[in-house]
């Protein structure tokens, strides 16, 4: 299922055409019960395909293991798949590009709870401004694509680098979303998903 998932070809944002290596589509079960959505793909990412595989990648994988989970126990996309120049934020006409392609992956995946990495993910999947650190954790419900789904508001893996205060937020909001799913974040069950 994942290759109708996947956007092999698109030309809609001229600029990102020109700054990226490559598209990078979002990895794990596409059946997975968490599905974690960042803002768009960073010089890592767009080297090797794949989302979250720089730093806040390695601080994502961490917070994971914490919980019991591995980084393939869950999905991981973007809200843009193609990397911004000097990793500006996403345009609202960029994101409005993609939101097809979110949609698309969040209605194939069907997932318990969505958990937003960041500002940019949490005001695009909830349609409103959002005050990260002050919300990280909390659980909102959204319609998206005609479907009411479950969004933990997170603080972006990043800021965790820049500012050892979101440590804790960020934490904790990682660790209300895997309690969402499985009461506690125990790998042999979420194995079983
Ligand atoms: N930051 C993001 O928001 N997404 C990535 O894939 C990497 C870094």
């Amino acid at each position: 299922m994942t290759s109708e998932i996947d956007v092999t070809e698109c030309t809609r944002c001229e600029t990102l055409c020109g700054s990226r290596s490559r598209i990078v589509n979002g990895v794990g079960p596409d059946d997975a019960e968490l599905l974690f959505v960042g803002e768009a793909p960073g010089r890592k990412e767009d080297e090797g395909g794949e989302p979250f595989v720089g730093r806040s990648g390695d601080v994502l994988d961490s917070a994971l293991r914490d919980q019991g989970l591995a980084r393939s126990d869950v999905r991981i996309t973007n809200c843009v798949r193609c990397r911004p120049p000097e990793n500006r934020d996403p345009t609202a006409e960029e994101l409005a590009n993609c939101r097809g392609y979110l949609e698309r992956e969040i209605d194939a995946v069907d997932p318990t709870v969505l958990v937003a990495l960041g500002k940019v993910p949490s005001e695009h999947l909830l349609g409103r401004s959002v005050g990260v650190t002050a919300e990280a954790g909390s659980v909102d419900e959204t319609r998206i694509a005609g479907t009411v789904r479950r969004v933990v508001v997170c603080v972006h893996p990043a800021a965790t680098l820049y500012d050892p205060g979101q440590r804790e937020p960020f934490t904790e909001a990682i660790g209300a979303a895997v309690g969402l799913v499985d009461g506690g974040g125990d790998q042999s069950r979420l194995g079983e998903f």
